[in-house]
């Protein structure tokens, strides 16, 4: 038995344990270690300067500029800032965070399949998920040729901690924790996420997608007493902004250093930097988004609990709720017809006969409501 498995029985059995101690910098692959990066024009020269030759890029401008009446179009012939320090500054005025501690990838996604580059050896390394779950640390895993071993969830959605236990060996390097959960939308209990954070000698990865739809405070906070831990957060959810493909990771210093020396040089582009930069200083209607979705989920739960096709909504945290209906393939095409989509996930394990229903505005939850009364 490995050592981190041991570990982690022993937290579950009770004895007292130190912190597992690691070297973030040692858990990378050896070919990234090795990597010198991709230097820009851009990290080159920082100053002031007002003639700029050295990036073959266009000075005249770019073709927007005749018909734009706003300003801010009037340096899309430059390459944008690799770092996004500008657009960093901002958000971590938001989290709390230094903007050391911040990643930013073209949605959650580059950075999961980010850390799959960095962290993980082909056809050797294994990474750990925790079914049902978000469908692309998988799909991830698979471009990336990594072992994924399955631990699947409890039938009340939470941590087996003896099945991962039994799962990590020494060439296991993350474990995808999503909280809340999608498809189930429940939050991991925290002191299960904090044995795992304790004792796993790899990086924790907790997708917090959806967080700001929960009571659970996140765990970005914890970076300091934790290493090996990831945050991932998006801009696709509660904040509007899912064709922007913008999407945070925050972890370690060396964990952020290693992120930025793999990802592609101007991986978030202008439009991406400025627009999110504008959304920021709109933080108080999205608020008032986030209290009227977790009041319809409420509702909804309410009403389609009240519908005799339906046997159960399970509680969430999350801005979509999981729906156990009679007949769920039946009733997810009877919507497609009516021009309603709902995510069929009758299939998926541990949640057989479900349907996802994404909380939409009250006009949208209003006509799914009354057309599933018609079916
Ligand atoms: C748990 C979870 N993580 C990440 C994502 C994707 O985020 P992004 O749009 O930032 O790539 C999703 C999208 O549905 C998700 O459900």
């Amino acid at each position: 038995m490995a050592a981190a498995q041991l570990c982690v029985r022993a937290r579950l059995y009770g004895y007292p344990l130190k912190k597992v101690k690691m070297d973030i910098n040692n858990l990378q692959r050896e070919n990234i270690k090795n990597l010198r990066p991709y230097s820009t024009a851009r990290d080159e020269y920082k100053g002031q300067a007002s003639v700029f030759l050295d990036a073959n890029e266009n000075g005249f401008g770019s073709p927007l500029l005749q018909e734009a009446e706003n300003d801010s179009f009037k340096n899309y012939n430059r390459y944008p800032d690799p770092l996004q320090l500008d657009l960093k500054d901002a958000i971590s005025k938001i989290k709390g965070l230094p903007i050391e501690n911040t990643f930013l990838g073209n949605g959650s996604d580059e950075a999961i399949d980010l850390l799959f580059r960095a962290f993980c050896e082909p056809a050797k390394d294994n990474v750990i998920i925790l079914p049902p779950t978000y469908g692309m640390y998988e799909v991830s895993a698979g471009i990336n040729n990594v072992e994924v071993r399955k631990v699947n969830l409890l039938s009340n959605f939470q941590l087996d901690l003896d099945g991962i236990a039994e799962a990590i060996d020494e060439n296991t390097k993350l474990i995808f924790i999503c909280s809340p959960n999608n498809p189930t939308g429940n939050s991991i209990v925290r002191t299960d996420i904090e044995t795992v954070l304790t004792n796993f000698k790899g990086l924790v990865i907790i997708d917090e997608a959806y967080i700001n739809y929960a009571k659970q405070r996140s765990f970005i906070k914890e970076l300091t007493e934790y290493p090996n831990l990831v945050v991932l957060q998006t801009f696709s959810k509660a904040w509007g902004l899912a064709a922007l493909r913008l999407g945070m990771a925050f972890a370690g210093r060396p964990v952020i250093d290693i992120l930025n020396k793999v990802k592609p040089p101007y991986n978030i582009n202008q439009a991406t930097q400025d627009i999110a930069l504008k959304a920021l200083q709109n933080i108080e209607t999205v608020n008032d988004w986030i209290k009227i979705t977790v009041a319809q989920r409420t509702q909804l739960s309410a009403d389609l609990m009240a519908l005799p096709a339906v046997k159960k909504v399970y509680p969430s945290d999350a801005n979509f709720i999981l729906v156990e209906i009679d007949e769920a393939l039946n009733t997810y095409n009877a919507l497609v017809e009516k021009g309603i989509i709902v995510r069929d996930r009758s299939k998926v394990t541990l949640c057989e006969g479900c349907l996802r229903i994404t909380i939409g505005t009250p006009e949208e939850n209003k006509t799914l409501l009354e057309t599933l009364k018609t079916l």
